[in-house]
């Protein structure tokens, strides 16, 4: 299948949309990262999960794989979430009205692998539902810098899906190492992050989780390089920033009619 003909290539995108883990991770203090969302994706074949955050009340931001599936029926972002299998007060369940892919994203190479997402109503902002910083177009990190990333899934790649909230501090590498293990590594665009002990990780049903540093969102889940656990992939949100500016000015104006928007 899919998997299949990802895994001929060198670069493997450690899958779409699905179920995911973190690794080496722990239990977050509940409802300490107000900003995660978790998305549910229907299609006419089967549910797929992924992550993301909210960056505005109405906005959350993505992965565009998480998006790349055939016929989407619908979309539902659940906010103030910590166990997702609960029914808790604090949870807003909101449908998304429709969305923007990177008009240069592509799953071949995992390329502006990002999405914005409008929500059909704005999130009320709790204690437990709060927006993100998106890093600004001059804001970089560097390697060594420790962030961290969160997530619900499974806990080893073995292992079943955690109902709660997770995370793993990850460190930005030095972006040899990814050029290294893939030739469509892109500097501007990516961030190569990781452990290396190679004990900590992220996987699929994480994608589209925000890589916070210094309590700004830095980087958005992308994909895995060269089949390994660790280094993960994320798209460099301040590479992108004018792009996000630019759409959620159009996403204010917009009347919202149908999905996805056209670019
Ligand atoms: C999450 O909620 C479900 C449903 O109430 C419960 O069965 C499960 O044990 C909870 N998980 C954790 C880790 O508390």
């Amino acid at each position: 299948m899919l998997l299949l003909l990802l895994l001929t290539n060198a670069f493997v995108l450690l899958p779409w949309a699905g179920a995911g883990r973190i690794i080496g991770g722990r239990e977050v203090k509940d409802h300490s990262r107000p900003y995660m969302a978790f998305l549910e994706i229907k299609s006419g074949s089967k549910p797929s999960w992924c992550g993301g955050f909210l960056i505005r009340p109405d906005a959350v931001l993505s992965a565009a794989h998480c998006m790349d599936i055939e016929e989407i029926e619908s979309v539902t972002v659940i906010l103030g979430a910590h166990n997702i299998s609960d029914e808790e007060c604090s949870q807003q369940k909101i449908s998304v009205a429709g969305w923007v892919i990177h008009p240069k994203y592509s799953c071949k190479d995992g390329k502006n692998d990002i999405v914005l997402l409008k929500l059909n109503e704005k999130a009320t902002i709790t204690k437990n539902v709060r927006c993100i910083s998106i890093a600004e177009n001059h804001e970089c990190v560097k390697a060594g810098d420790l962030c961290t990333v969160s997530g619900w899934g499974r806990t080893s790649t073995e292992g079943d899906m955690s109902d709660v909230l997770m995370e793993v501090d990850m460190e930005v590498q030095n972006e040899e190492i990814c050029e290294q293990l893939s030739s469509k590594y892109q500097r501007q665009s990516m961030i190569c992050v990781g452990d290396e002990d190679n004990k900590k990780a992220t996987a699929p049903g994480d994608s589209g989780g925000p890589l916070v540093c210094n309590e700004k969102a830095h980087g958005i889940l992308s994909h895995g390089c060269g089949g390994r656990l660790s280094p993960d992939v994320f798209t460099r949100i301040s590479h992108f920033e004018p792009w996000i500016r630019k759409k959620l000015k159009s996403f204010s104006r917009k009347a919202i009619s149908c999905f996805p928007f056209s670019d």
